[in-house]
């Protein structure tokens, strides 16, 4: 069973995927890390030179290409989950998980750094938060940010969300996987 989480910049994907991993003893993998070594070059210069466009078509072959891992969890880009169909594509592959922050929060993780391209100025960094909103929605599961928690304490609470087969399915898969 795969488990990708989703949500806006700044939301904890990776460290909190990375940890989840660790939790359910499964192989981790993040999208924006899969890209980047496919490309040989990081997203922000993958904008500046070859555009969004380009980086969203990779990001869609990198997404497609987690298909044959049978079971991982996988922490996608703040905007994979925005298009119609890398959502169908992780419907059918397996659980999503919104890491749901308020906009503050990530504005204030985020903010100091200049790596992330989309992450602009705070009006329109804003108004790309509200209109994803609405496709994040669409996970299986959300799992609210607390400022205040760290990430294993917002793993443990995620793991204590997770339906029962979830949980059994990733663990047993990445058993038998390790014994294959
Ligand atoms: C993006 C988010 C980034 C990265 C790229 C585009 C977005 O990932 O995929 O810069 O469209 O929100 P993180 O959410 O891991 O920063």
């Amino acid at each position: 069973m795969k488990i990708y989480l989703v949500g806006f910049m700044g939301s904890g994907k990776t460290t909190i995927g990375r940890e989840l991993a660790q939790r359910l003893d499964a192989p981790f993998f993040d999208l924006d890390e899969l890209i980047e070594s496919a490309e040989k070059t990081s997203i922000k210069e993958m904008f500046a030179q070859k555009g969004e466009p380009y980086f969203r078509k990779r990001e869609r072959d990198l997404l497609r290409s987690t298909r044959h891992l049978e079971s991982a969890v996988i922490a996608t880009g703040g905007g994979t989950f925005t298009f119609d169909e890398n959502i169908q594509f992780i419907q059918s592959e397996g659980l999503s998980v919104y890491l749901s922050a308020p906009y503050s929060l990530l504005r204030a993780r985020v903010g100091v750094k200049d790596d992330r391209p989309l992450f602009r100025d705070d009006v329109s960094t804003h108004e790309l938060y509200t209109s994803r909103i609405r496709y994040y929605r669409m996970s299986d599961l959300t799992i609210d940010i607390r400022e205040e928690e760290t990430p294993s304490e917002i793993v443990e609470r995620l793991v204590l969300e997770l339906p029962k087969n979830v949980l059994d399915a990733t663990r047993r898969s990445s058993w038998s996987g390790r014994r294959a």
